[in-house]
């Protein structure tokens, strides 16, 4: 990992946040060639769960909801993480982990704060700092952030940064059917902001307190007999493995057990990824059944009910949330991507091996030598109309392949003492290295297909 994140920070895809003032705690700035993933992954989330989906569409909402968005969402009561202090050392840690790492057969999301603190002692746990078995009590730690609306200070004004993008979705419910006239099944996709105030944030941008979350939230009829549970999970994992290329050996599907479920989920399904620090969340599949829609309908006392034009009844339709962080599905492409390369005896390269699409630059552009520096200039200028390209020109042709092999860019194409008399170019290839001749009449064509 400190050799990726050593890499990523070289080449300017993040770097640590408020670096200059000793930098803040799991915060982490997504630079020049980070923003371009980033937005190349969300673009691509987006045109395959809203754009080209019919069923769907879209929404951004607000980030700070009525609080009592996060009252009827069980945010308020039930968003808090168990900790539990060592005496001895005063470190902090999330006592249902202690647990789990001690039994990983253990599903501690169940147990109640008594039972915690009964396992630990019981078991003799110790603290995983300096092995200690006195610990404190159990706390719990909101994973809420709150801050305050208007200029009084006081608990009317309390509002919180949203710790999910879907309680946006469900508030807007009546709004998107009524303004659209969608019947069901129909989805809403939302990307954005969400924030928890994570008693563990790491593993670099795998947990962070500010994140952003790729969120779809499909409503049905609960007599309906596709199973769109079924069908959102497999979506998933084609998207997975057709869309943004990650090996379906570097993932698994992991079904939850009736015992760890939220009392009103039907089924659940975790896509983990296998991180170089162990296999981690990176995608949830969740069915809902209409809890959502039924406690937004109940504190805020809207009609949030469907009328089923087929035999008039009114129902509250119910939902299938997948659910992904961006920044961990990066962490994904990132870690699959990262080669360090032999090529013989006295030589190695890195090279970030991204898809196609989701690469910051597709094509790189370079003279040979100065000499045809306006010759590849002009090429850039015509070639940036269809391509993400970038242009460079310092340092021998080498260094400059492997400049671009760091960054991932699939091809890059070089004129030389020849172009302008065979109307030629050299494109060399990331992943082989190969070079080929091509035509620059022929040019365009060429590149589209290798980069499709
Ligand atoms: N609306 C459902 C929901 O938010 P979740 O399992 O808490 O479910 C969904 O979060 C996804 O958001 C996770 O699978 C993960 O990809 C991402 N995520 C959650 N907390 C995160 C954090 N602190 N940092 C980065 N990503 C996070």
């Amino acid at each position: 990992m400190d050799e990726l994140i050593n890499h990523l920070k070289s080449q300017g895809f993040i770097f640590q946040g408020s670096e200059i003032y000793g930098g803040l705690a799991n915060s982490w700035d997504y630079g020049p060639l980070g923003v371009e993933l980033k937005n190349k992954l969300k673009k691509a989330w987006w045109d395959h769960f809203v754009r080209n989906n019919p069923l769907n569409v879209g929404l951004d909402s607000s980030i700070i909801l009525n609080p009592k968005v996060w009252q009827a969402s069980g945010h308020i009561d039930g968003f808090n993480d168990p900790l539990i202090d060592c005496k001895n050392c005063h470190s902090r840690w999330r006592a249902d982990k202690l647990i789990e790492e001690f039994d990983s057969s253990i599903n501690s999301g169940i147990m109640n704060e008594k039972d915690i603190k009964d396992f630990i002692y019981k078991n003799q746990i110790k603290c995983p700092k300096c092995g200690s078995c006195d610990y404190t009590e159990i706390r719990k730690f909101a994973l809420m952030f709150k801050t305050n609306q208007g200029v009084l200070e006081d608990s009317a004004s309390s509002v919180y940064l949203r710790p999910e993008t879907a309680q946006g979705i469900f508030i807007n419910f009546k709004n998107i059917q009524r303004s659209l006239r969608k019947k069901l099944p129909f989805g809403v996709g939302q990307i954005g902001k969400s924030f928890r105030n994570e008693i563990t944030p790491g593993n670099f941008i795998f947990r962070t307190r500010e994140f952003e979350q790729m969120e779809l939230e499909f409503f049905f009829n609960e007599n309906d007999e596709n199973d769109w549970y079924k069908y959102w999970v497999n979506e998933v994992d084609w998207f997975l493995q057709n869309v943004i290329k990650i090996k379906k050996e570097n993932y698994r599907i992991r079904e939850h057990e009736q015992d760890e479920l939220a009392h009103y989920s039907k089924a659940t399904s975790d896509i983990e990824f296998k991180f170089p620090f162990g296999w981690g969340e990176l995608w949830g599949i969740a069915h809902r059944g209409n809890f959502d829609l039924t406690v937004h309908k109940e504190l805020s006392k809207e009609d949030l009910t469907y009328l089923n034009p087929i035999d008039n009844t009114k129902i509250i339709p119910s939902v299938i949330e997948p659910s992904v962080g961006v920044e961990r599905l990066i962490l994904a492409l990132l870690c699959q991507a990262y080669e360090e390369e032999k090529i013989d005896e006295s030589n190695s390269r890195i090279v970030m091996k991204l898809p196609n699409n989701i690469v910051p630059y597709q094509i790189a552009i370079m003279p040979l030598q100065k000499q045809q520096s306006e010759e590849a200039n002009k090429l850039f200028k015509d070639l940036i109309v269809d391509f993400d390209a970038t242009y460079d020109e310092t340092g021998n042709i080498g260094k400059r392949y492997r400049r671009q092999d760091a960054i991932g860019t699939p091809l890059v194409i070089t004129c030389d003492f020849d172009s302008q008399e065979d109307n030629s170019v050299t494109v060399r290839f990331r992943d082989s290295m190969n070079q080929e001749r091509v035509s620059k009449d022929k040019l365009k064509d060429f590149l589209k297909f290798n980069l499709a």
